[in-house]
């Protein structure tokens, strides 16, 4: 399971403030919750199905889909397998209008770790539907090392302020142009757990 649970706060100096001086997209229009909530369910809900149906009318018509920061057909992608969840948390970011959900899926024969950053436009339909999804063949992160690799590219936050937490995804370049995930969650200014996810195009990970 390509799942590290740890609490590094030099992780959290080094990438705190980048997140916090570094708003990607504010958006310019009232996030409804309610409707960014129940996309997520919906999003849930066409992962535990494997089709794509209780998510189609919350789509934009140009809306996009990408696994590990490629361009996917979400009816051949990870989104189109059923999967048994057996752990699922959202956090919501009102101001990008974004939420960000974690999915874990512990089936032995196939298992996975996927991270989802979903991004709302102006009339609250889903604009991208952007994953990180990591199987065992997957890296189990050492941040220790990630740490001497900073800084990477291509980053997209989801920040929900009401949880304290912070979703990362990036492209690791010196990691085999690896698409990499990281989560973080500050409680009473402390780190409370950091979850990463690497994903080297299905191959080991190597620097
Ligand atoms: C927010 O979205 C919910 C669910 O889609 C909807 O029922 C509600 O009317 C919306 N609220 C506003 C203010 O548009
Ligand atoms: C909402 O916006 C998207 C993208 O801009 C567009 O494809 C869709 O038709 C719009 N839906 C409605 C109901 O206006
Ligand atoms: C989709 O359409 C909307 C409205 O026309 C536009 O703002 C947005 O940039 C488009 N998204 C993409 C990925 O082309
Ligand atoms: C990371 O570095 C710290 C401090 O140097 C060390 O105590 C810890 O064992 C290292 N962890 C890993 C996974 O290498």
């Amino acid at each position: 399971m390509a799942l590290h649970t740890t609490s590094l706060w030099v992780m959290m100096i080094a990438i705190i403030p980048i997140a916090l001086a570094g708003p990607t997209s504010h958006a310019a229009f009232e996030c409804n919750q309610t409707a960014a909530l129940s996309a997520a369910d919906a999003y849930v809900s066409a992962q535990t199905t494997g089709q794509l149906d209780p998510l189609q009318q919350l789509l934009s018509s140009n809306w996009t889909y990408q696994e590990n920061n490629k361009a996917t057909d979400a009816k051949t992608g990870v989104l189109s397998k059923a999967l048994k969840i057996d752990h699922r948390r959202t956090n919501l970011d009102t101001t990008a209008c974004a939420t960000y959900t974690e999915l874990i899926i512990t089936n032995a024969a196939s298992p996975y770790v996927i991270g989802t950053q979903i991004r709302h436009g102006t009339n609250m339909t889903i604009a991208s539907v952007d994953s990180i999804v990591s199987t065992t063949n997957s890296w189990i992160f050492n941040a220790n090392v990630t740490l001497q690799h900073l800084p990477n590219t291509r980053r997209r936050y989801v920040v929900d302020e009401a949880m304290g937490s912070v979703s990362i995804f990036c492209l690791w370049e010196h990691m085999m142009m690896a698409a990499d995930s990281h989560e973080f969650r500050l409680e009473g200014g402390k780190l409370r757990y950091v979850h990463t996810m690497t994903v080297c195009g299905g191959q080991p990970c190597a620097l």
